[in-house]
């Protein structure tokens, strides 16, 4: 087969030019591949330094956020051969809804700050990709007005515990009302991990947007304001009845906890660091991973996140039991630099490599990935 790769067949005589490296004649062409390093510089170049480093950054030392994407790469492929496959169909479903991806969109707050449209220019890219996206509490535009810019695709609401119990319950209701398929609940932030960065910069929200779900009154609360009042595992049943939607407990790193919220109601567990932001340091998504497919994976589905970079990271998850994954940065880095197309390509570019990376090891049901076709890296 022919290969697309320019630096493949170099004239004799010159220099090969590196992938992605940009020429006076050729200013910003973008490399035949998904470059997610090359945009992540791209959308910092774009981003003021205290928005850049509220997006990229994580808590503490920021151990957890550094292992992530090493830990999916301990481990490795174990390719079978000769299985004839040719095609790998990416569709799939989670708690009923049909998907054209198991990659979904990560909830991530303040999503104005990336780009003038925010969420809902990554509404209309994940739609395009045919992508499931959560939206967070945290949004720049309202639950209702996101979810009308996405209809027919399917997509999760994640609620945060706000300090009016009230308000708390008014928006899980809302996400019922407004066709959302799944309420999200985050329960890795008893209280705001210590992000240094954010410290430094004294980052807040720019005055022209605002926390468009919260209360009028308090919706321009301080980082640590965001503290949430304390949850317990008989909110998951409860805010299942009141918002008449599926529970998916997400920020869950241990067995024995997935059993309790198995047990109290969940419909779905997702593993999650919250990209390196609250615990530092965390044991990663990638070995957490499959303690919880262990305790929980025959009764419910297990979703994980955190660090995810490539086909074969997502490959890795779904062998290990999860039936999707979801990315946080790289779509912000595609939201930051392409606006809605920039989310699509970001996640037609991931699900383009999951498919080679499948064809190649002889795995052709995303819904049902050999556990086998992983193993530790030596
Ligand atoms: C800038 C930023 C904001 C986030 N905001 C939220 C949020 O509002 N709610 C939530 O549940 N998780 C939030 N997260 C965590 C993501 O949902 C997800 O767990 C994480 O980004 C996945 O890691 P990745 O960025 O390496 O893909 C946020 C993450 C980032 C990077």
């Amino acid at each position: 087969m022919a290969s697309r790769h320019p630096a493949d067949s170099p004239v004799p005589g010159q220099r090969r030019r590196a992938v992605g490296e940009e020429t006076p004649e050729d200013p910003g062409r973008e490399p035949p591949f998904l470059d997610l390093e090359r945009l992540e510089e791209r959308a910092r170049g774009a981003l003021p330094e205290d928005v850049y480093d509220y997006y990229a950054g994580g808590a503490e030392t920021e151990t957890t956020l550094a292992e992530a994407p090493g830990a999916w790469r301990s481990w490795r492929l174990r390719p079978r051969v000769l299985r004839g496959i040719t095609a790998v169909p990416l569709a799939t479903e989670l708690l009923g809804s049909a998907v054209a991806t198991p990659i979904g969109v990560a909830p991530w707050a303040y999503q104005g700050m990336a780009h003038p449209e925010g969420e809902l220019a990554t509404a209309r890219g994940a739609a395009a990709a045919g992508a499931l996206m959560t939206v967070s509490t945290s949004a720049t535009q309202t639950l209702e007005e996101v979810a009308a810019e996405m209809p027919g695709s399917p997509a999760w609401f994640q609620l945060y515990r706000l300090h009016s119990g009230a308000h708390t319950d008014d928006l899980a209701r809302r996400a019922g009302d407004a066709g959302y398929r799944a309420l999200v609940l985050t329960v890795d932030l008893p209280l705001l991990g210590r992000r240094r960065r954010d410290l430094a910069h004294d980052f807040a929200l720019p005055a022209d947007l605002r926390m468009a779900n919260h209360p009028p009154a308090g919706d321009r609360p301080g980082l640590s304001d965001l503290a949430t009042a304390t949850w317990t595992f008989d909110d998951i049943a409860r805010f299942g009845d009141l918002s008449g939607l599926p529970v998916v407990v997400k920020g869950v790193l241990r067995g024995d906890d997935a059993v309790r919220c198995v047990q109290a109601g969940a419909s779905a567990v997702w593993v999650s660091t919250h990209g390196g932001r609250q615990v530092d340091p965390a044991v990663a998504s990638a070995h957490a991973l499959p303690e919880v497919v262990d305790a929980v994976g025959d009764e419910v589905e297990v979703y994980a996140d955190g660090g995810i970079r490539s086909g074969s990271d997502v490959l890795t998850a779904l062998a290990l039991g999860a039936r999707a994954v979801f990315v946080g940065r790289p779509t912000i880095w595609g939201l930051a630099t392409g606006g809605s197309a920039g989310v699509t390509g970001v996640l037609v570019g991931l699900g383009e490599e999951l498919a080679h990376t499948m064809a190649l090891c002889g795995v052709d049901d995303v819904r049902s990935v050999p556990r086998d076709t992983v193993v530790p890296a030596r």
